[in-house]
């Protein structure tokens, strides 16, 4: 099997307790095809395209295991088509995107990006602080409330605020979860704080464009930690110029990574991390760990435990 991405040494330790292995995660895109020839099977990134190119390179491939929850980088009419099994990391990292998604909620409503900025520029020399807004009675509305939406309800309640979410349709424990279902225009226009949290597909890359931030109050914040691509990243722009919103913290951008000179980068109204919601050493660790499972069952013959539904 090869291995396309870096991965933790207990990793690639224990694939190689059960299978020959070729790590590429150092070698230039071009001397892949050369090991991917005799491949039945591949670890890799959500940043590695899984397309048609690298398909054809890998005759023998029966499993892709991506170190990943999300699998938009994966071409799945070509797997299908190839009777190609994946896997993803589904479940494994929770809690840590939820734990950022919280900050980068504080970060936005409270403006601490700009505070952040005041201090590295010697602005905080001359005078008034730039304030925010209270958590406190504040509405959170969270965009494809799946596990981690679930999670950062749970810490947006713990601060007092409200939390509504729109999903294809409402779920049935809405009491549980404390958290109220809204259509997506409604939530739109009612939140304070709206987080982005579903998958990237066809139906939400772009869901958030001119028409979307028209509806969003103009003291409200954008959190983005899903994929950059289901923000249509010039309507953001322009929505902050013209005060549409006040402001955006980002993990995902589209394009990522950001270049220096991007428009979004160096704003008072927008923090950008760079796609760090799951880059803990121990969620990392165990994500890895996971797709290498995967990876050892299906090649033994049996059921990897988070295989994607094709
Ligand atoms: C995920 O697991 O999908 C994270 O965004 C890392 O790619």
């Amino acid at each position: 099997m090869v291995v396309a991405t870096r991965v933790p040494p207990a990793v690639l330790e224990r694939l190689r307790e059960h299978a020959d292995v070729v790590d590429v995660s150092d070698d230039g895109r071009d001397a892949w095809p050369a090991a991917l020839a005799g491949a039945d099977g591949v670890l890799v990134s959500s940043n590695v395209p899984i397309d048609t190119a690298f398909l054809d390179a890998a005759p023998k491939l029966r499993i892709v295991a991506t170190w990943s929850v999300g699998y938009d980088n994966v071409d799945l009419d070509a797997l299908r088509a190839r009777d190609i099994v994946l896997t993803n990391t589904s479940g494994s990292l929770v809690e840590t995107v939820a734990d950022l998604t919280y900050a980068l909620v504080i970060l936005a409503v409270r403006n601490l990006g700009e505070g952040l900025n005041w201090v590295r520029d010697g602005r905080w020399l001359g005078g008034n602080m730039p304030f925010g807004h209270d958590l406190e009675g504040a509405t959170l509305g969270i965009v494809g409330f799946g596990q981690i939406g679930v999670a950062v309800a749970k810490r947006a309640h713990v601060s007092g605020m409200r939390v509504i979410y729109a999903n294809r349709k409402p779920r049935a424990d809405d009491a549980a979860t404390g958290a109220a279902y809204r259509p997506f225009d409604a939530l739109l226009a009612e939140a304070d704080c709206v987080v982005l949290l579903p998958p990237l597909s066809a139906e939400t890359r772009g869901m958030i464009g001119d028409a979307q931030l028209a509806l969003m109050k103009p003291s409200a914040t954008l959190v983005n930690v899903a994929r950059g691509a289901i923000v249509d990243t010039g309507a953001l722009v322009r929505a902050l110029d013209a005060r549409t919103i006040r402001g955006a913290a980002l993990d995902v951008t589209d394009p990522e990574p950001l270049p220096p000179n991007h428009p979004l980068v160096g704003r008072d109204d927008v923090v950008i991390v760079p796609h760090v919601g799951s880059a803990t050493f121990e969620t990392r660790a165990r994500m890895a760990m996971l797709a290498a499972t995967n990876l050892i069952e299906y090649l033994d013959g049996r059921e990897p435990p988070t295989r994607v539904a094709l």
